[in-house]
C-alpha cells in the first residue's frame, strides 16, 4: 500500500497568493530610516536649537554642551546647565541620553512596534500565515521578558509628553516677545501626534479602563467610560499614530536643524 508523506513546510512557505512580503519590507525600511536618522541626530546634537525652537531629539534638555556643538541648546534653557566635568569624554555630550531617551524605551517595548520589528527583522513569522525561519516566537519570555516593562515606560512617556507640550507653548515666546512662527506650529503638531500615539497605548487603555467590570452599573455614564472609549478609538489606530508621530518627530528635528544652521528662514511674526 502506498504511503503519503507530508513534507514539512519550508522557510517562507505559504499559500498566500498576495504580495505579503511588501508590508514587512516597507516596515523594515521605515524603521531603519527613521530610527537611524533620529539616533544619528540624537548622538550628534548640533543645530538642535533655533530660538525659540528646540528639536524633540534633545527636549527637554537636562544638560547642554558649552563648546564644540554649534546650534546647541543655551545653558540657561537646560534644566541643570552645562554638562558636568565628569562626563566621559568618549560619549557625545547629548541631552538625548537623559529625558528624551524615555521615548526610546516606550517605542521599543510598544506592542505595535514589537509585532512590527519581530516580523520585519526576525521573521518570526514575517507575516500572517507565512512560515518563519528564525526559531519560533514563545511570547514575552526568557530574553524578551523585559518587554513587560512597557507599562512602566508609559509613565516616562507621559512625563515627556508634558515637557514637549511645554516646549511647544514656549515656542510662542521669542526673547520674551509673544508671536508665532512655522516652527511653533511644527512643534505643536509634534506634541499633538505624540499625544494621539501615547493615549492609544494598550497600557494607558488598561490603566484608565482595566479592572472595571461595569462602567455604568449605577445608571450613570462615568467620565472614565468616556476616556476609555476615546482611548479605544485611538488604540484602533495605534499603528497609524505610531508612524505619523515617528515621522513628525524626525521632521520637527529636521526643521529645527535647517533653521538653526541657516539653511532656511523660519516664517514668523517676530521679524
Ligand atoms: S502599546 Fe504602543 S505605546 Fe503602548
Amino acid at each position: 500500500m502506498a504511503e503519503s508523506v507530508k513534507a514539512a513546510p519550508s522557510f517562507l512557505s505559504t499559500r498566500r497568493p498576495d504580495t505579503w512580503w511588501v508590508q514587512p519590507l516597507l516596515t523594515a525600511a521605515g524603521l531603519i530610516t527613521f530610527f537611524g536618522y533620529l539616533t544619528y541626530r540624537a548622538m550628534n546634537a548640533t543645530y538642535v536649537w533655533a530660538e525659540p525652537y528646540i528639536s524633540p531629539t534633545v527636549a527637554p534638555p537636562l544638560f547642554t554642551p558649552i563648546a564644540g556643538y554649534p546650534g546647541s541648546v543655551p545653558v540657561d534653557h537646560a534644566w541643570l546647565g552645562a554638562f558636568p566635568t565628569w562626563w566621559p569624554s568618549f560619549l557625545p555630550q547629548s541631552p538625548a541620553f537623559f529625558i528624551p531617551g524615555l521615548a526610546i524605551a516606550f517605542r521599543f517595548t510598544c506592542y505595535y512596534y514589537r509585532g512590527a520589528y519581530y516580523k520585519a527583522f526576525f521573521v518570526t513569522p514575517p507575516n500572517c500565515a507565512v512560515k518563519g525561519g528564525v526559531g519560533s516566537y514563545k511570547g514575552e519570555t526568557m530574553l524578551l521578558v523585559f518587554q513587560n516593562l512597557h507599562r512602566y515606560t508609559l509613565y516616562g512617556a507621559l512625563f515627556l509628553l508634558v515637557c514637549l507640550w511645554w516646549e511647544g507653548f514656549s515656542a510662542f515666546f521669542k526673547h520674551g516677545q509673544l508671536g508665532i512662527g512655522v516652527g511653533t506650529v511644527v512643534m505643536l503638531i509634534n506634541a499633538s501626534l505624540l499625544s494621539l500615539y501615547t493615549f492609544g497605548c494598550h497600557s494607558w487603555r488598561h490603566l484608565i479602563g482595566g479592572k472595571v467590570d461595569c462602567f455604568s452599573c449605577d445608571g450613570r455614564v462615568s467620565p472614565r467610560h468616556k476616556l476609555w472609549k476615546g482611548s479605544s478609538w485611538l488604540n484602533g489606530r495605534h499603528m497609524l499614530f505610531a508612524w505619523c508621530s515617528l515621522v513628525w518627530v524626525a521632521f520637527t528635528d529636521l526643521y529645527v536643524y535647517l533653521v538653526s544652521s541657516g539653511t532656511i528662514h523660519d516664517l514668523n511674526t517676530w521679524g
